[in-house]
């Protein structure tokens, strides 16, 4: 519902004026001055005024002035004028109104005026929606870091972004792998052409077969009509093949004659069809493992890394982490302003985030939801209390006992404790760890986690 805001001196004529708005949907509200309105005005938001101009105290003009001068100027604002002369009416146009009636007015015509009012200011809405989105899209891929790390992976990224050639984005989990796939795409001159992400780990073997190259109606049950493939949608593009380690076998074999030919085949179609796409793929593990277990093609493989970037861990460019908290605080509007101590820098700095920056922004996160005063300190980070040596010393544990633990009770112990603190949410669970969702559920089984509580 529209709020709109009455403002005249004369009772009457306001209760008349309100009460007509609210029979007409309007969510109406009167003031009998200017100085009522501007108070109402800090705690309430319009989306319309329609302010008298000749009033007692403050008149309409000053206060529409006011209005304009200050952060409600997103509100369209109609004169009433009863006695002034067309002079004063096109200085309240000047000052920023939308328009202006002059007393007495027809109540029709009124309602013309504040639809028309409304429908600008909904205009002005989605403009402005549409320049933030706009904005958090081409931002969406800052790269940031000054370590001689990142700094390189971005030289060869920028150098590579124009290529045709696919291109294997190598790195941990959370280190910025898809930034850099967004990179590549944005970075060049397909820009204007979608960037289409999928995940190949994620969708079984023939759903991803007809997701990436489509289907024909009846192709299978369930297809109902005929479907573009990714392929076709990335058209002129970028395709970006998230976890490629995981892909199914029956999918390369396709994946690799499409790379090789540029063409495929529609799921249940034998007609052969040809798109232009620049194929960039990600991997957060070894992929030459896979292919040594004969789980990964190894033409596919070289085909894949005939260009390769790097993407390295957090850990081993920490000169980088003041910058990215800064980014982070300075992105999220909400955490705008909030600092953290010099001890809470230290400890980020001697943390070895094994999750790399997504483990940042999210302890990042968590520190600003737990601190107090917009100051972030060491408690508030909830580090994993393995690290720290004040820690390690208060459990006093022999030291021999400690190196006789395996990887795997360590992992064990950690995922348990994480999922715990999680209330077993696994998404975040799996964030906090620094592993796919996938992976986590892997493995949960292979440990013979069990949550309780189920
Ligand atoms: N250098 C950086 N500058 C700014 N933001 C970054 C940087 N590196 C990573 N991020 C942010 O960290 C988060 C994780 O990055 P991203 O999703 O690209 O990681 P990933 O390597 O694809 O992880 P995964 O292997 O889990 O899919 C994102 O929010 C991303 O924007
Ligand atoms: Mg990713």
């Amino acid at each position: 519902m529209k709020n709109v805001l009455v403002v005249d001196d004369e009772q009457d004529l306001r209760e008349l004026l309100v009460n007509r708005l609210v029979r007409k949907g309007y969510d109406a509200e009167g003031c009998s001055s200017a100085e009522e309105a501007l108070n109402k005005l800090n705690t309430e938001t319009y989306d319309l005024g329609i302010f008298d101009i000749r009033m007692d105290g403050m008149d309409g003009l000053s206060l529409l002035e006011k209005v304009k001068e200050s952060d409600r100027k997103m509100m369209e604002i109609i004169m009433l004028t009863g006695h002034g002369t067309i002079e004063t009416a096109i200085e309240a146009m000047k000052k920023g109104a939308y328009d202006y009636l002059t007393k007495p007015y027809n109540l029709s015509e009124l309602e013309v005026v504040l639809a028309k009012a409304l429908e600008k200011k909904q205009l002005k809405e989605d403009h402005d929606t549409m320049k933030e989105w706009m904005h958090t899209k081409e931002n969406s891929f800052e790269i940031i870091g000054t370590s001689q790390e990142i700094q390189s992976a971005i030289h060869l990224t920028a150098k590579v972004a124009n290529a045709d050639a696919s291109i294997l984005i190598e790195g941990e989990s959370g280190t910025g792998k898809e930034l850099f796939a967004k990179a590549l795409h944005y970075w060049s001159e397909r820009k204007e052409a979608p960037f289409i992400a999928i995940n190949s780990g994620a969708i079984p073997e023939q759903l991803l077969e007809s997701e990436l190259f489509g289907h024909v109606k009846g192709a299978f049950t369930g297809a109902q009509k005929d479907k573009k493939g990714l392929v076709e949608v990335a058209d002129k593009g970028t395709l970006f093949l998230d976890e490629i380690g995981e892909m199914p076998l029956g999918v390369q074999v396709k994946l690799l004659r499409f790379l090789e030919t540029g063409q495929f085949r529609r799921v249940g179609e034998v007609k052969e069809r040809q798109v232009k796409v620049r194929i960039v793929t990600a991997t957060n593990r070894n992929v030459e493992e896979e292919v040594a277990n004969g789980n990964f093609r190894e033409d596919l493989y070289y085909r894949l890394q005939v260009l390769k970037i790097i993407v390295p861990p957090l850990r081993d460019r920490k000169e980088d982490i003041p910058a990215l908290v800064r980014f982070y605080l300075n992105t999220k509007k909400k955490w705008q302003g909030t600092s953290l101590t010099e001890e809470t820098m230290e400890a980020l700095m001697a943390y070895d985030f094994p999750g790399n920056v997504r483990e940042l922004f999210h302890m990042i996160e968590r520190g600003c939801l737990l601190c107090s005063d917009g100051v972030i300190c060491v408690e508030d980070l909830l580090l994993p209390n393995t690290k720290g040596p004040e820690q390690s010393f208060g459990k006093k544990t022999d030291k021999a006992e400690v190196v006789k633990r395996s990887l795997e009770e360590i992992e064990r112990d950690h995922m348990a404790q994480v999922l715990d603190s999680t209330n077993w949410n696994k998404s975040e669970a799996a964030d906090i760890l620094g592993i796919s969702v996938r992976n986590i559920y892997r493995k949960i089984d292979h440990h013979g986690l069990e949550n309780d509580r189920d």
